[in-house]
């Protein structure tokens, strides 16, 4: 049981743990679940230690120093203090660099390591908007989980479709900035040990909810494990088979839509957005919506269709961070999501 697991984790009765492992599981860090944690963690150490070494010994120094060479009586002059010495500043200069140029070595065989995915990766998608995570498998299926199944190299193909994201798998020592504009990778190969359940992050300050911008990583078993999971989570029915709106509040837990409009009350509700109920209201009476243009417009399916194709075109007075990136939503979504905003009238 490490210090991560023992903020994160439900209390563990140390009964059920073995003697052996409860002896030796301790650790500041995360468990290492990839066969590329090391190349973080070692690093990591030989600067930690470095750093604590010269700590003690520079403030140790300062210490009996100060006190050493005190001042020990008003009428004593000041010293003449030290000029220079050769060989003492040879030595700050030389071992210090030498230290430095092999971190830089160690961290850049890592950087390289961890930026060359090997070639039978299987490949994820991955897709940020604020504040939802979205994993397109091979073969078109999408879930807001990443999973995969031990020891299979996996690279994330990641982007952005509004700001600055980063995923953070801690178990993984996987943390990779996703850029909107252009494709950023990772990857990493599961252990045996990594079976189970991990936490994935967003690690880069993204706006109100950044907080709440996490999923789980889920590693299983076999590949045939996975496939089923896969076919199991990502076959629903479709909107041919259900009435139009109900298919529309899918897309709305869906697709992100849930994280910044409310659909409870006409209240904004701390979230981003303006609230469905609101906007249900005021197209089922004719009502009008400003904008931040000081141009107003009928709230009607035309109003919602463009706001949801090119919601940067026209900004809703109080909602002037804009925050809704373009969607991608093909016709019969649409339809869907119109006719569910409907049914929300209060
Ligand atoms: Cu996305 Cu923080």
């Amino acid at each position: 049981m490490n210090l991560f697991n023992l903020l994160q984790a439900p209390p563990v009765d140390l009964q059920d743990i073995p003697p052996g492992v409860r002896e030796t599981s301790f650790s500041w860090l995360p468990p290492q679940m990839t066969t590329t944690a090391h190349i973080v963690d070692s690093p990591f150490w030989f600067v930690f230690w470095v750093c604590v070494f010269f700590f003690v010994l520079i403030v140790g120094l300062m210490m009996y120093f100060v006190i050493k060479y005190r001042r020990r009586d008003e009428s004593e002059p000041p010293g003449e203090g030290a000029t220079h010495n050769t060989p003492l500043e040879v030595a700050w200069t030389v071992i210090p660099l030498l230290l430095a140029v092999v971190m830089f070595y160690w961290g850049l065989d890592g950087y390289v390591a961890l930026a060359t995915p090997p070639s039978n990766c299987y490949e994820v998608n991955v897709t940020t908007q604020k504040w939802s995570w979205n994993f397109r498998y091979e073969g078109g299926a999408e879930h807001d989980e990443l999973h995969t199944w031990v020891g299979q190299p996996v690279k994330l193909i990641m982007r952005s479709q509004d700001v600055l994201h980063c995923v953070d798998i801690p178990d993984f020592r996987v943390k990779m900035d996703i850029v909107p504009g252009r494709y950023t990778v990772a990857w990493f190969e599961t252990t045996q040990d990594a079976l189970g359940e991990h936490r994935l992050y967003c690690a880069e300050y993204c706006g109100q909810d950044h907080s709440s911008m996490k999923t789980k990583v889920v590693v299983h078993q076999t590949r045939e494990e996975f496939e089923e999971w896969l076919v199991e989570a990502t076959t629903y029915p479709g909107p041919a088979d259900m009435p139009l709106h109900v298919w529309g509040k899918q897309l709305y837990l869906r697709k992100g839509c849930a994280s910044c409009h409310n659909n409870e009350t006409e209240d904004q509700d701390g979230k981003q957005g303006p609230s469905w109920v609101e906007t249900a209201k005021l197209l089922t009476e004719g009502g009008m919506r400003e904008f931040t243009d000081d141009t107003s417009a009928k709230v009607d399916e035309n109003y919602i269709n463009e706001s949801i194709m090119l919601p940067k075109k026209r900004i809703a007075k109080g909602y002037e961070k804009g925050n809704m990136p373009g969607n991608t939503l093909n016709s019969i979504d649409r339809d869907a999501i119109i006719a569910y905003i409907k049914m929300l009238r209060p």
